[in-house]
């Protein structure tokens, strides 16, 4: 007997990021490091800043408000939220986001861990769980607050968003396809015993790493698949920082014979794909999805049809590359304004206010409360911890932020 293919692949996808941030001249200024390090060196401009009321459940459930609008909570029946800067060893932070969102008793939730492709993990068992059962609908969200020692090279990369995704057959913005190529490889790149509350991280290892799972995962999927480089429109890969990005499209590049016309077009189209993560900065396993929203909302031509490769890579590591296929009336299904607004409306914070940010969010996970009702201009709002347990709020007066 013939199956018929199913679509499936994302319907709906936005994110969230706090709303304050950091220009990065100001830690330049206060390092003594030329500007041009940051700008041209890592090709990032500010980074978000998550103020105590925030954290990856309040940026999850702001994400995940905008995507479920309109959408029969009943259909969904599975939440997983995917995210290396974990609150809780045992509660799954999803449970909170379930509850503040209002979805139905029985939707399954979890929690993904692998670094920054947790989210990729989550998608790939969203996509399996809808081919089996075609009338559910899962929300898969990316949630980090990238955060590192102050006074080290990688300070500059820090940043935080949620993407939330809506998984579906016959999605109305990104047919995923089925095949892909994985790598795993045991390597101490980057991570984070439990008792610390920054990573350890071997920054130029790290760089070395996820290039060269790249080309193993792309290899692997080409193999699969029959694909080379001409087959794509665009790419999006995982951005710690921009430039990044633009190290993993010359990796390709040198893999393949490509024409000059569509080198030139992928390096405009990737500078579109990190136009957002310049200036929100690292979010660990929401940023390959932060730069897919960032390339689907801002590229200058509509993409309806057009193949974009995806590059997910968690250090420690395991990686993978897919693709996707937009699809036709997409654009009707964005939501630019209200990303523009929020992005418009965020506060830039002067080096001594970025301590105490820092500095309280140290406190918050050592069990400690924070001052509260000073930042509220979010919808979902997180209130403190008391008694060991925390605290999280809606604002109902809050629906468009
Ligand atoms: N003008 C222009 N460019 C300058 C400059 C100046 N004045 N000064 C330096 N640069 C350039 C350098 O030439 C270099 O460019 P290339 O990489 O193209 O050679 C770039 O700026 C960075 O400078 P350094 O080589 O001196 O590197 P650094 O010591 O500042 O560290 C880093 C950079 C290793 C990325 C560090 O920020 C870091 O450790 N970041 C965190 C780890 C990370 O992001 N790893 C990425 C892969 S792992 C991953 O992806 C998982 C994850 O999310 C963390």
């Amino acid at each position: 007997m013939t199956k018929t293919k199913m679509n499936i692949g994302i319907d709906r996808i936005s994110f969230f990021t706090p709303q304050h941030h950091m220009e990065l001249s100001e830690l330049a200024d206060q390092h003594d490091i030329d500007i041009n390090k940051y700008h041209i060196g890592l090709k990032q401009f500010s980074m978000a800043v998550p103020s105590p009321e925030e954290d990856i459940v309040t940026m999850a459930a702001n994400a995940s408000y905008r995507v479920i609008q309109g959408v029969d909570p009943e259909s969904i029946d599975m939440l997983l939220l995917a995210t290396e800067s974990s609150i809780d060893q045992s509660k799954s932070a999803g449970i909170y986001v379930h509850r503040l969102l209002e979805l139905p008793e029985n939707c399954r939730v979890l929690e993904f861990k692998q670094a920054c492709y947790g989210a990729t993990g989550a998608l790939q068992l969203a996509m399996s769980h809808v081919r089996e059962n075609p009338e559910s609908k899962v929300l898969v969200i990316a949630s980090d607050v990238a955060r590192y020692q102050r006074d080290t090279a990688a300070e500059a990369t820090q940043g935080g968003a949620a993407v939330a995704m809506l998984v579906s057959a016959n999605p109305r913005m990104i047919v995923l396809e089925q095949a892909t190529g994985v790598y795993t490889r045991d390597v101490m790149d980057f991570w984070r015993p439990n008792y610390l509350s920054e990573p350890i991280v071997d920054g130029k290892y790290s760089c070395e790493v996820y290039l060269q799972a790249l080309e193993c995962t792309w290899q692997q999927y080409c193999k699969k698949t029959g694909d080379s480089i001409e087959d794509f429109y665009a790419f999006c890969f995982h951005v710690p920082f921009s430039k990044m990005m633009f190290k993993a499209l010359s990796r390709l590049e040198e893999m393949e014979a490509i024409s000059d016309e569509q080198k030139a077009r992928l390096h405009k189209l990737g500078e579109t794909a990190v136009g957002y993560n310049k200036i929100v900065g690292n979010c660990y396993t929401a940023s390959l999805y932060l730069s897919l929203v960032s390339l689907l909302e801002n590229s200058p031509r509509n993409l309806t049809g057009k193949k974009i490769g995806l590059y997910s890579y968690g250090s420690g590591c395991t990686a993978e590359f897919f693709s996707g296929r937009v699809m036709f009336g997409y654009e009707k299904h964005l939501l630019v304004d209200q990303h523009l607004n929020m992005l418009k409306k965020r506060d830039a914070l002067k080096y001594k206010d970025y301590l105490r940010f820092h500095d309280a969010y140290i406190g918050v996970a050592k069990g400690a409360g924070h001052e509260l009702g000073v930042f509220e201009r979010n919808r979902y709002l997180f209130k403190g911890v008391d008694n060991h347990k925390r605290i999280y709020e809606v604002n109902e007066n809050v629906y468009d932020f």
